[in-house]
């Protein structure tokens, strides 16, 4: 049984689709058949996957009703590209525009133990797309004391997504992302979110790096740029798995970390 998560956050640049990235580098490391899906026009995530730009069709066109979604599929990404912006035009006018990602999904699910969603940088209709076709949402805040206000609306938004279209989504948590833990406004913002969300919180802080910057701009993974930085995410990825109860890739995962 796979499963699907969608990675969101109400504002930009809080590291979502590095998460994506790296969270798939390393679920496919043990052994997981993974596929990573664009969700922003940007194209962010099929760039950190050195995609070809010209890769086609994309997942403008499976919105769009012009392909199906396993033709879109390239080395197991389905990238995104401007055409997604006109996408997300074309179906804001259409009946049942919330399940669209959802229904395009469903004939290529069953091959994949896990899909993950990149959502853009805003709660829109591509977002609840994503919410809608997802299991699990997973957000990742910045390290700031105002994350707090970016995880209610965040939250409020898979409230909405669970109410009628899909009862069932879960709430896999909350990633404390690019997060100087050194500074006291990093631990104060990382206590204050604990309050409010309790275990939702990971444990698992991702260390802020400029080698983030480096690894995005050569196209390769931190785990392989800088594998004592992306430590951190093996750390958050076994959280993950404990949470999803997939206890034999996280038995490999921390023969991995071991390694
Ligand atoms: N742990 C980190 N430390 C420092 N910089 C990071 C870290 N993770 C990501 N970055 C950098 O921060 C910037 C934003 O990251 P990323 O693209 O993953 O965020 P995003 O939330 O997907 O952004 P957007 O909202 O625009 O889609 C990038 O330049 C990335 O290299
Ligand atoms: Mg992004």
């Amino acid at each position: 049984m796979g499963a699907t998560i969608a990675v969101l956050s109400q504002k930009g640049g809080t590291g979502k689709t590095t998460a994506v990235r790296t969270l798939t580098d390393v679920f496919r490391r043990v052994g997981l058949n993974v596929l990573a899906v664009d969700l922003d026009p940007q194209g962010n995530l099929s760039d950190y996957f050195d995609i070809d730009p010209a890769a086609s069709p994309s997942v403008g066109d499976v919105l769009a009703g012009r392909a199906e979604a396993g033709a879109a599929i390239h080395d197991d990404v389905m990238p995104s590209n401007l055409s997604l912006a006109e996408a997300e035009l074309l179906l804001a006018g259409k009946m049942g525009r919330e399940l669209t990602l959802k229904r395009a999904l469903k004939p290529i699910k069953e091959r994949y133990d896990l899909i993950m969603l990149d959502c853009p940088p805003s709660l829109g209709l591509l977002t609840v797309n994503a919410l809608v076709a997802a299991d699990h949402a997973l957000l990742s805040t910045e390290a700031q004391y105002f994350a707090m206000q970016g995880v209610e609306q965040a939250l409020e938004v898979i409230e909405l997504a669970r109410d009628g279209l899909n009862p069932d989504l879960g709430w896999l948590g909350v990633v404390f992302n690019i997060a100087d833990m050194r500074t006291r406004h990093s631990r104060d913002a990382y206590a204050a979110l604990r309050e409010s969300v309790g275990r939702k919180l990971f444990d698992t802080t991702i260390r802020q790096s400029i080698a983030y910057a480096e690894a995005a701009e050569r196209a390769v993974s931190i785990l392989d740029h800088r594998p004592d930085l992306g430590a951190d995410y093996l750390v958050l990825a076994d959280e993950i798995l404990q949470r999803l109860k997939m206890a034999a890739p996280r038995a490999r995962l921390q023969a991995l970390a071991k390694a």
